[in-house]
Formats: C-alpha cells, structure tokens, sequence
C-alpha cells in the first residue's frame, strides 16, 4: 500500500509564555482531524505536542507537498490560533507568517517532514518532535543512528545497513543541496554537518533497499521572516528495522544529551533533554530544550499507537545529565558559548548598542602612543 506521512507543526499560540499547548487547541485540532478522517480526506491521524509546538501526524494517499494536505493544516492552526486569540494566550499565529493560504506551507512558517512510502509488512516509524531549538538539532543524533556503527550495531552485522546510507544535506545559507553516501564520504559529510547552525539533513535513503529512512522538517523562521519570530521548533520521521536502524538503535543517540542552539529567547546553548510526553514542557529558562520519541506501527494507512519512547527509565540517566550540564551553562548567564555568538543570536540590542556607543569609542593606547612619538 503507497501511502504518504505528513508531520506538520506550527507554534499557534504557548500556555503559558512558551510551555505548552492548551488543551482546547489540541481537542480543536483533534476534532478538525476526526471530520477529515471522515471525509476521507486523510487515512489516519494523532495530533500531539512538544512545549508550545503543536503537531499534527498524518497519514494519507495525497503525496508529499499535497495542496489539500497542507491546507488542511494551514485551516487548523488558524482554528487553534482562533482559540489562542480568545484566550489570550502568547504568541497567538506565532509561526503563521501569512494571512492567505497560497497551496503549499514552503515558507509560511509552519514546519513539516513528509515521506512517501511503500508500507512495509510491519512498518516502524518513530516521530520525534523538539521544541527550543533548530532542524539542525538533529544533525548529531542522525548521523549517529545511521553512519555510527558505535551507536548502530547493525552497520556493522546486517548487510543490508552495511551497504549505507545516502544523506541529502541543506546549506540553509546558500540555498542549494547537496548528496553524500556513508560509509566512503563520512568524513566529508561531518565536515558538513558539525555546523548544524548552516548544514541540515533533510533526508536520508537507504542505498540497499532504495527506500526514503528519515526526513526532517527544515524551515528556517527566521531567515524567512527577516526577523525574529521564534526558532523553528524542528520535527522528523525516522522508519526502523528490517534492514533500516532497529528502534533501540534510532534512540540510543539521545542518550547522550548534546548541546544545541535554542533555549531562552532562541539564543542559548543547552541540552537537548529526551522527556515523555508529559514531561515535554520547558519552563526552566524557558528550556531546557526538549524532544519526545513517538513510536508508531503504521499498519494499512492507520498509525497503531503512539507509544511514548523517551518515558523509558532507560533515559533517566540522559535526563540526569542533560539538567547538570543546564546547571553549569546557566551560570555563564550572558557569556559565550552559553549565549550564542553574535551571528546566531536571535534577538540583538548589538547594533543599538554600537550605535549608541560609537562616540565614546577611543583609539587603541598602545596606537595612539605609537601615533604620538
Ligand atoms: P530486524 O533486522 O528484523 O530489524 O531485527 C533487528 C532487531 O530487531 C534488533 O533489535
Ligand atoms: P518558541 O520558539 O518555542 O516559541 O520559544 C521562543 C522563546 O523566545 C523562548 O524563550
Ligand atoms: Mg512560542
Ligand atoms: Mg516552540
């Protein structure tokens, strides 16, 4: 059965601040979902969240980048913005950055990773939302699950995943793409991939079964808004086993919680923590960054589940870690590398500041010594 998955999520408005979602917007969404289903517009849906982000997994036989599909999105985080607005909530339509729908999300704000597949006899797929930070915060954990036989045993033991994996990669920069095939260009792919601020994964194929692995959604808010209004909360949808990371392998990253760019104000550097869904609430700092595992079995277009991955106490230990170094960074307050650098930060008084200070600014004295003699 051909079937297309469709993650597509947007900050229509936090509870409180930038924490969470409220419950009316999700039953708003999850009532929008119900009469689409019914319709048939779509096979499946479950609507979730993490922090203010809300998330809508859809399953469908519309293709990725579908028209209908992505205004169907579009009219729901207008409904929840609806509800935001009559609450006063924060940052109501936050990441809706146009008021008319023209066919496709592409740089309306909302984020989305889609993939077009053919199902499996038994189809594992795990979504990962994050909220306070950027796509590229899954950068280190998917170049892990995917080209680190450390981390993946399979790599190594299963032919079919030791043939690798092609990674397509964005330089959000430059606007171009570019295909690099583990395990012969590994090093060159890192090269890339370690500035996650410029380089992202947008997809991932596997070179032995020919099929789509993982995809992530890659908007980048802020340089499309020319300002900023928030970081672009990322998602992503990873298929596991059968000749794909097993499931245990596709999480096992994250039991190391890296450091990522995001947290107050969208610009600090902190921990990205592995939570349960109940727990997916940033209120320290407004952070510390978190994501949440949801693991589907996609089974004749319907999504059987979601179980909650990161509940696991297999990932206390990740938790424990990622609130000491929160502890450590936190006490830089305003230095580098817990603030961003200059180029990364989100909101600036930088340039008012210099502005405001250019009068008072002198000539170096050991210069104006030399100048003198
Ligand atoms: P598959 O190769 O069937 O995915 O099995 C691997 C596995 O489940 C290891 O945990
Ligand atoms: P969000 O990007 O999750 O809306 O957070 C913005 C922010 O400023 C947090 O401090
Ligand atoms: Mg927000
Ligand atoms: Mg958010």
């Amino acid at each position: 059965m051909r079937i297309t998955l469709s993650v597509i999520k947007a900050d229509t408005g936090g509870f409180v601040g930038h924490t969470d979602v409220h419950p009316e917007m999700i039953d708003v969404a999850i009532e929008r979902m119900r009469v689409a289903i019914g319709t048939g517009l779509i096979v499946d849906a479950h609507v979730s969240r993490c922090g203010d982000d809300l998330a809508l997994i859809m399953t469908h036989g519309l293709g990725a980048d579908s028209p209908a599909i992505h205004g169907l999105a579009w009219e729901v985080f207008q409904a929840t913005t609806a509800v935001a607005k009559r609450l006063g909530l924060y940052g109501a339509g936050q990441d809706l950055l146009s008021d008319a729908f023209s066919g496709n999300l592409r740089g309306m704000g909302p984020g989305y990773a889609e993939i077009d597949l053919e199902e499996r006899v038994s189809e594992p797929i795990v979504v990962f939302l994050a909220d306070k930070t950027e796509p590229g915060a899954f950068n280190y954990p998917l170049a892990r699950m995917f080209a680190d036989p450390f981390t993946t045993a399979g790599l190594v033991i299963d032919p079919k995943l030791h043939a690798g994996f092609t990674f397509e990669v964005l330089d959000l920069r430059e606007h171009r793409s570019i295909r690099l095939s583990t395990p012969e260009e590994w090093y060159d792919l890192l090269m890339l991939i370690g500035s996650p601020h410029r380089f992202v994964i947008k997809e991932i194929r596997s070179r032995a079964l020919g099929i789509v692995a993982a995809a992530t959604s890659t908007t980048r808010l802020s340089l499309i808004a020319g300002r900023y209004v928030g970081k672009d909360d990322p998602v992503m949808a990873v298929r596991c086993q059968s000749g794909l990371p097993a499931v245990g392998e596709i999480l096992e990253p994250f039991a190391l919680p890296h450091l990522v760019s995001g947290w107050m104000r969208g610009s600090h550097a902190g921990p990205l923590m592995p939570v349960g869904y109940a727990d997916a609430t940033p209120s320290r700092f407004d952070g510390p960054p978190r994501i949440v595992a949801l693991g589907f079995q996609l089974h004749e277009g319907r999504l059987i589940g979601p179980r909650d991955l990161f509940a696991d106490k297999g990932f206390d230990r990740s938790r424990a870690v990622a609130l000491e170094l929160a502890d450590h960074l936190r006490r830089m307050g305003p230095f580098e590398p817990h603030r961003l650098g200059l180029d990364e930060l989100e909101y600036t008084t930088m340039p008012e500041l210099m502005k405001r200070l250019e009068p008072r600014w002198s000539a170096e004295r050991e210069k104006a010594e030399v100048a003198a003699r």
